[in-house]
């Protein structure tokens, strides 16, 4: 793929206000911007001070989940319909941390997924496979299905607008190890191949999960590699710098 590369962080639950617009301020003096489509998936007490922050900077807002609803009794949600007046453009779906202790399903991650497109959001799914499937030679096979439930039923033209990310579970935070290229390689070839079955080959495929300054370049040199989603390296923006210069 001859686009630019996808290349974002979520600060999970980091930050306060102040602090983002710290981070930002210092991201935006960055000449190496306008080299990737950056983003940056900050928690949701912050968005609004990101996006004012932000100004015209050359870097998409992301959140880090959402409710498929517009609106509701939905005690503790935030709905796309909120995202947007908070100037999101992108949202992150099926974290495999939401989907751990918070409820998100294949099948909420698919109502999300259709929900966000029809609100202009663009949705970052994210999937991966636990230790036990990489032991088992499952990998794929895991991924492969949580992308097909997580687009079922939408139309391709709308999934135009989606990214993927594939993020082991054994390779995210502090207890992961980061998955090997060639796995990386291996992994996101077979998505590439499913996704060109359904008309959807120039989805962006994501890396995550233990990226770094080290690694960074090695993972973007691969075929099927069109970005990089990172975690910890990036929490502080020259770190994030970093993983540019690095990718
Ligand atoms: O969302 C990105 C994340 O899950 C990866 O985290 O800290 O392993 O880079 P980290």
């Amino acid at each position: 793929m001859n686009a630019r590369l996808w290349i974002g962080t979520s600060w999970k639950m980091h930050k306060t206000i102040a602090e983002a617009e710290a981070y930002v301020g210092e991201l935006t003096a960055s000449p190496l911007l306008d080299r990737v489509e950056a983003f940056i998936v900050p928690p949701f007490t912050a968005l609004a001070a990101v996006h004012r922050a932000l100004g015209d900077a050359p870097v998409h807002l992301g959140a880090q989940t959402m409710h498929w609803q517009d609106e509701g009794a939905q005690t503790g949600e935030i709905s796309p319909l909120m995202l947007r007046d908070c100037g999101v453009g992108i949202v992150e779906l099926g974290h495999s941390e939401r989907r751990a202790s918070h409820g998100e399903t294949d099948a909420t991650v698919n109502a999300k997924v259709a929900s966000a497109l029809r609100h202009g959001l663009r949705p970052l799914i994210c999937v991966g496979d636990q230790g036990d499937d990489l032991d088992a030679g499952a990998s794929i096979e895991t991924v492969l299905r949580q992308v097909k439930l997580a687009i079922k039923g939408i139309d391709t033209a709308s999934l135009g607008r989606a990214l993927i990310a594939y993020e082991p579970v054994w390779a995210i935070g502090e207890a992961g190890r980061p998955a090997e290229p060639a796995h990386v390689a291996e992994v996101h070839g077979a998505l590439r191949a499913m996704l060109g079955q359904r008309g959807l080959a120039a989805l962006p495929l994501l890396y995550g999960g233990s990226v770094d300054r080290a690694n960074a370049g090695a993972l973007t040199a691969l075929a099927n590699v069109d970005g990089l989603f990172v975690g910890r390296a990036a929490w502080t923006a020259r770190g994030f710098e970093e993983v540019i210069e690095a990718a």
